[in-house]
């Protein structure tokens, strides 16, 4: 069996504020495998976005380690390292500096990333375009002139610019409406097999986890309760607080059935929203 891609072990963070200590993550320890997808699930403020944050090398683990390929993912990361793992974030107006033209914004990683010559970058910011279904002359628009559908295909054609390996999407779509989100989520599934990536999807969203997710790691307070299969965690879910989140998810709602039959539909590069 081939090595996991990135190997979480037993990792925590402490934050120290002035007069208490926050214990955001404690003992997180998940193996994340080349080209799945593994949705990240949790109440507000159970250390998701915490985990993620010491993936990306945002902020030092207190203990425990992260590798990716077999090789420690350090609070100094290598050129590779730092392309090879991207993120994606929850609001796309604030993530994108909206003083910079588009193209520029798409440019910016490839620059920094040696990625093609110099004149071969902008043809290669409309093809990243291209594949989030934009039209190439965005490039020349402001972030104040998009959508937000618009504006998160933006953010995701910056993750993918490094070409990365694996791209942690913090609640990517849940700024944006239900016919929009179920677009870039199709963007999303399209974008994992053509380009092999591996994403860890953090999400609120059980209806977007039953439609993405090959696995789900539950957290609770910090801590990984629960780690299955998406199926299984659906029709077998074990943790008390995993049975709660569920049943406070309806079955299925409009919108998710909404969301389904769009995404059977494969509406992906239909009309841009
Ligand atoms: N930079 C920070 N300084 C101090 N405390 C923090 C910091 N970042 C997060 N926390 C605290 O750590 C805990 C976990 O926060 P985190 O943002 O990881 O939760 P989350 O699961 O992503 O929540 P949400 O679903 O609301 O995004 C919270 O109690 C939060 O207040
Ligand atoms: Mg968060």
């Amino acid at each position: 069996m081939t090595a996991p891609l990135l190997q979480i072990n037993q990792l925590a963070k402490t934050f120290h504020l002035e007069s208490y200590q926050i214990h955001a993550v404690r003992d997180f320890t998940v193996d994340i495998w080349q080209g799945e997808c593994l949705a990240i699930v949790g109440e507000s403020g159970s250390g998701k976005s915490t985990v993620a944050n010491m993936i990306l090398g945002v902020y030092p683990p207190t203990s425990g380690q992260i590798s990716f390929k077999g090789a420690p993912l350090g609070a100094r990361r290598t050129k590779s390292q730092r392309r090879a793992v991207q993120l994606v974030q929850q609001n796309p107006f604030s993530s994108i500096n909206p003083s910079r033209r588009i193209g520029a914004t798409l440019k910016l990683p490839l620059n920094v990333h040696d990625i093609g010559t110099k004149g071969e970058r902008m043809a290669r910011v409309e093809e990243l375009l291209g594949e989030v279904g934009l039209p190439a002359d965005y490039a020349a628009r402001a972030p104040s002139t998009l959508s937000g559908g618009q504006c998160q295909r933006v953010a995701i054609a910056r993750a993918l610019a490094s070409q990365p390996e694996m791209v942690v999407l913090d609640e990517p779509t849940s700024a944006l409406d239900v016919l929009v989100q179920a677009r870039v989520l199709i963007l999303l599934n399209e974008l994992r097999k053509k380009r092999d990536l591996t994403y860890v999807f953090i999400t609120h969203d059980l209806a977007v986890v039953r439609n993405m997710a090959d696995r789900v790691a539950v957290m609770k307070d910090g801590q990984l309760v629960e780690l299955k299969p998406t199926h299984e965690i659906f029709d077998n879910p074990e943790h008390d607080y995993t049975r709660s989140l569920i049943s406070a998810s309806p079955v299925i709602t409009e919108e998710e059935r909404e969301m389904r039959n769009r995404l059977r539909e494969g509406l992906a590069m239909e009309a841009v929203q």
